[in-house]
């Protein structure tokens, strides 16, 4: 068997500090009603932390990426792979990149101020419902599509690694460098 050509170091560092900070700022989206209102805003602004956390951490990636092209696809890689491989990955890419920018744009336009427990940050905006109304819906339905490509992204992951045993999923995986 051939041995295959893994991501570097830092760009599955990447991948996987993404992949947690989804799950965290997703969740407490998803939860964003179901606070008590008295602690309603506290968890948002985590929510929308974090969110900046994760949105920081993909413009370094996007940096990084112009500079270090991903390994070559393993031989065994079929034609669908191939095919999916780069506009799936650049889907969720731009995803995270967007998602974001509306939740910045809802965030700010709610009236709300960003609170980093050392400082605030205060953009002095009104509260207005016409902005920050739709931009929170096309928001969460962003969000929604994301959880749903980067789900099928993962089982894809686990279907070549168990089932066609083309050790794709080896690529990223941290352990055994
Ligand atoms: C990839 C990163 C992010 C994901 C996956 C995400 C996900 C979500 C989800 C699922 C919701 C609930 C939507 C609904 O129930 O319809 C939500 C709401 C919200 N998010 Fe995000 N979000 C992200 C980043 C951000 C950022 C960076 C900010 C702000 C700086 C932000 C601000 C908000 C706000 C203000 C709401 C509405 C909460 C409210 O005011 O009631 N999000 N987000
Ligand atoms: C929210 C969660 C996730 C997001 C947003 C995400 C996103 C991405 C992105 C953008 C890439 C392309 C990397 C690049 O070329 O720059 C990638 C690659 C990869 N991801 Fe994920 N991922 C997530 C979760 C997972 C999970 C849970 C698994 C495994 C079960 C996984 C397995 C992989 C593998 C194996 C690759 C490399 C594919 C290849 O060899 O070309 N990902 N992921």
């Amino acid at each position: 068997m051939t041995s295959i050509v893994r991501y570097s170091r830092a760009a599955i560092r990447f991948h996987w500090s993404t992949a947690v900070l989804v799950v965290v700022v997703g969740t407490l989206g998803l939860l964003h009603d179901s606070w008590p209102k008295a602690t309603q805003s506290f968890w948002i602004n985590i929510h929308a932390l974090c969110g900046l956390a994760l949105w920081v951490l993909l413009m370094a990636r996007f940096w990084w990426r112009t500079r270090q092209a991903p390994p070559p696809l393993p031989p065994e890689a079929g034609e669908l792979s191939r095919a999916l491989a780069r506009p799936v990955h650049l889907l969720m890419y731009a995803l995270l990149f967007v998602i974001p920018v509306l939740g910045i744009v809802t965030f700010i336009w709610h009236g709300r101020v960003f609170d980093f427990g050392l400082f605030k940050v205060d953009f002095g905006v009104q509260k207005n419902r016409a902005i920050f109304a739709p931009t929170e819906d096309v928001h969460g339905y962003l969000a929604y599509a994301l959880f749903t490509v980067a789900g099928l992204h993962a089982l894809a992951a686990l279907w070549h690694q168990f089932v066609r045993r083309d050790r794709m999923l080896s690529r990223m995986w941290p352990a055994g460098r």
